[in-house]
């Protein structure tokens, strides 16, 4: 209870600053750089077992189903399990079928989200083996799951989640590397990843002292009734989590899109009136997106490009917003960073009440 939003004016705009320890204390005791893995403990799981899974499913709502995008492309990637993830809200309601050599996990800050404890409680009748990545240690969904990964981000009060939800994307990190460790990943690759996760917290560092030019950035945004958030593959999730910050909190309506899908239909909405904010990283889908940076510009639609240094963006008028290069599996958890604080300030902006926006409450516990 002696959590203070200690000298800052909301307790989002706390939770945004502590994101680099947040993720030193995820990664505390977790990385063997002798062997080029995570130690994961809490997991209860034999690496026997661990080699059997020939699918992850992922479980969570709202950005913690973002989240889980975010870990499923990573997970698929550095362990080669074929992953993905699904609204916990969705699962519960359709009968899925339980197989007994997916590993599932469910992903929740709070860990008393109903539609995800439920989700749970349904997996374990079936026989599931269900994993959990949660923030508040002994929560309902922590006490149901099997095993897990504790998030250690430190207590959470803004509705609109931060900290938690970076420490989401290291946790999967971690389980994927665990995982993939154990199946094929080599140990070049397990290290090179070990030293991405050991430059997140600089790296984060970096981005919030760009909050002043952010914040500006963000003035002019919250003067759209609409937007675009828009990315592909794995900046896809993340473009998702940034539109629904904003909605969340700023009340803009903001549209998270594939770049790849626009040509598909949403273009036709592209106008001076509805900004764009894409992203761009530097990978090896950047000619494309830039491709589509171009349609964009051409239709007169405002840009903002998050992005990285180095990246070209030719000769389309576009606010870049660059943040330092990690590993490009990792780069999502440093991409999200500046849609926070653009969310942050477009609410404060509008004056609104950032901790505690209208209709939405921190854990949905009913029904
Ligand atoms: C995040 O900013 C939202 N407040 C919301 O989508 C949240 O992530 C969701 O309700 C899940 O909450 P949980 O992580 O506590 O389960």
């Amino acid at each position: 209870d002696d959590y203070q939003a200690d000298g800052h004016e909301h307790f989002m705009h706390k939770e945004i600053v502590e994101q680099p320890e947040a993720v030193h204390r995820c990664l505390r005791g977790r990385l063997d750089e002798r062997f080029a893995t995570a130690h994961l403990g809490g997991l209860n799981m034999d690496p026997r077992e661990a080699r059997e899974f020939r699918r992850v499913k992922i479980l969570g709502c709202g950005s913690a189903y973002y989240a889980g995008q975010l870990g499923a492309q990573f997970i698929e990637e550095v362990a080669r399990i074929p992953a993905d993830a699904e609204p916990a809200s969705e699962f519960r309601y359709r009968n899925p079928v339980i197989e007994k050599d997916t590993l599932y996990v469910a992903v929740s800050q709070s860990g008393e989200t109903f539609d995800t404890l439920v989700a749970v409680q349904e997996l374990k009748r079936k026989g599931g083996r269900v994993v959990g990545l949660v923030n508040v240690v002994g929560s309902s969904i922590a006490r149901e799951c099997d095993g897990g990964i504790y998030l250690h981000a430190g207590p959470e009060v803004a509705v609109a989640s931060t900290k938690a939800l970076t420490n989401m994307g290291v946790a999967f990190a971690l389980l994927g590397i665990h995982l993939g460790r154990i199946r094929d990943l080599s140990p070049a690759d397990g290290a090179r990843l070990i030293a991405g996760l050991q430059r997140l917290p600089e790296q984060i560092e970096a981005v919030l002292k760009d909050e002043e030019r952010l914040a500006s950035i963000a003035r002019r945004l919250s003067a759209a009734e609409s937007l675009f958030y828009i990315g592909r593959t794995r900046g896809y999730p993340v473009a998702r989590e940034g539109a629904q910050k904003l909605k969340e909190i700023s009340y803009r309506h903001a549209e998270a899109y594939q770049t790849s899908e626009l040509k598909h239909g949403p273009l036709a909405l592209i106008s001076p009136d509805v900004p764009t904010v894409a992203i761009v990283p530097d990978d090896d889908l950047v000619e494309r997106n830039t491709g589509a940076l171009h349609e964009i510009a051409a239709r007169s639609g405002p840009l903002y490009v998050v992005t990285h240094p180095g990246v070209e963006l030719g000769d389309v008028s576009a606010e870049p917003i660059t943040v330092p290069k990690n590993e490009t599996e990792l780069d999502p958890i440093v991409l999200t960073i500046p849609l926070q604080l653009l969310a942050y300030h477009a609410s404060r902006e509008l004056g609104h009440d950032v901790d505690k926006p209208r209709n939405l409450a921190k854990s949905v516990t009913v029904e």
